[in-house]
């Protein structure tokens, strides 16, 4: 298939290189002239495991090219939009302003039987208004809705083996065109019998930010029970393993610690609530309130835990920052925890020195203020205390007596549960954690 995805950032661009790797036809298309330009050379704009050696082998099969100029659109069958939609200023509501941008954009270079596909998560109502404009401009031309659930981190393996594809389509002939289509795209996945689920607009608009409620519920829920840990001496980790034994509850996203952050799942459980508001249901999100708020209360724990670490202050006092993304293996600082605490810590008179394997270059456009170093060890250098805020793998690893031996003082506040407390009590630590004795 000659296909197109608008908007290559960390969706777009993965979505773009996988779909070559497939063996479609794929033009990459993005405003930004930087962004456009590195990729057309090759090299990821982010960090994403796996999407360097899939730039560069699905860019050496002539198959995948990246280009500022819409124009290029007219000649593929089908359109990815795999823009942003951020919350908007202000206000709980999703910013639709840049799907609208594409989708106007991109309508007048539409051939008859093209088919417009979006995987931007959306406010259900969208897909059906977007509709119209393709409609408009070619009466010809089809849209459907496909959400997209890749995890950053995993976003390449998550695109190549989905774990699920779900269709929003039209009623009638045209929907029907439309799953053919949209068939031969996922044609490899569909063959390893990939679960398809096929629905209306509205079902599968309403799939995607369903998923990522529910995955926000899940984690608030273990960190509502590490508050209750905290007042009663119990162990929030291992509630977790034990009820994650139950097959009903599972134990993934029962990771108790600094809570949810990104691109994705604040900003879809706000834009769910407004959207929720605006068709006279909001009784029914009412608890994503209380799910937002168990969350963001898990940054002022942290920062509290740390001043209790320090010994009631944190005036002038060094604080070595573990971790600044969001989540391991993402450079992705949108919404982070991480760098959520340690601006605070900074506010509250601490002199925080901060290390991300890959995070720091972007955490320094959002945050100049803070300082920054090239290693956990020269962030902990002579640090008063040091906070894990980032579950790397290399913090996981680190050794608690070699690194006791390069702090100031070996106090540390496990902010992700990821350490094993008796190594580092055994090593001399003051460990702390958040849930956990
Ligand atoms: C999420 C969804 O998983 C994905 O399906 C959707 O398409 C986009 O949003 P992502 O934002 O990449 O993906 O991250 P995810 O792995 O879901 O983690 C989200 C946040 O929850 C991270 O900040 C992570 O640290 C936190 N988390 C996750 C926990 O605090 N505890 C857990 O147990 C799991």
């Amino acid at each position: 298939m000659r296909i197109t995805v608008i908007g290559c950032g960390y969706l777009g661009a993965v979505h773009a290189a996988c779909m070559a790797e497939l063996g479609h036809e794929v033009l990459g298309i993005d405003v930004d002239r930087a962004k456009v330009g590195l990729l057309a050379a090759g090299r990821a704009p982010f960090y994403e495991p796996g999407l360097p050696e899939l730039l560069t082998s699905a860019g050496a099969t002539g198959r995948l090219e990246f280009t500022t100029d819409i124009t290029r659109a007219a000649d593929a069958d089908v359109h990815f939009i795999a823009v942003g939609t951020p919350q908007k200023k202000g206000e709980y509501a999703a910013d639709l302003s840049y799907v609208d941008a594409a989708v106007t954009a991109l309508a007048p270079h539409l051939k008859p039987g093209a088919l417009v596909v979006g995987k931007s998560t959306v406010p259900v109502g969208t897909a059906r208004r977007l509709a119209g404009i393709v409609k408009a401009a070619q009466p010809e031309a089809e849209l459907a809705w496909n959400p997209e659930f890749l995890r950053e981190g995993f976003a390449v393996e998550d695109t190549l083996r989905p774990d699920r594809i779900v269709y929003g389509v039209a009623e009638g002939a045209g929907g029907e065109r439309a799953k053919t289509q949209l068939d031969a795209v996922y044609a490899t996945a569909l063959g390893n019998e990939t679960p398809l689920v096929v629905t209306g607009y509205e079902t599968a608009e309403l799939v995607k930010v369903s998923a990522n409620a529910f995955l926000a519920t899940k984690i608030s829920f273990i960190n509502a029970i590490a508050e209750i840990a905290d007042v009663t001496g119990a162990d929030v980790t291992k509630i977790a393993d034990a009820i994650g034994y139950d097959a009903r509850i599972g134990r993934r996203f029962l990771n108790a610690g600094l809570g949810f952050g990104g691109g994705c799942l604040p900003k879809d459980i706000r834009a769910f609530q407004a959207r929720a508001g605006e068709l006279g249901a909001d009784q029914a999100l009412t608890f994503l309130r209380e799910v937002d708020q168990i969350n963001m209360r898990r940054r002022v724990r942290a920062v509290d835990l740390t001043r209790e670490l320090l010994d009631g202050s944190l005036l002038g006092k060094k604080v070595a920052v573990l971790g600044l993304a969001f989540k391991p293996e993402s450079d992705d600082v949108r919404d982070s925890p991480s760098l959520d605490v340690a601006s605070q810590l900074r506010a509250q008179g601490a002199r925080v020195v901060a290390y991300d394997p890959q995070a720091v270059e972007n955490a320094k456009r959002l945050r100049p203020e803070l300082d920054y170093a090239a290693s956990s060890a020269e962030a902990a250098a002579d640090a008063d205390a040091v906070v894990l805020l980032t579950e790397w793998k290399e913090f996981r690893e680190l050794d608690p007596a070699a690194f006791g031996a390069v702090v100031g003082e070996q106090r540390i506040l496990d902010g992700r549960n990821c350490l094993d407390p008796e190594q580092w009590r055994a090593a001399g630590w003051r460990y702390r954690a958040l849930g956990r004795p």
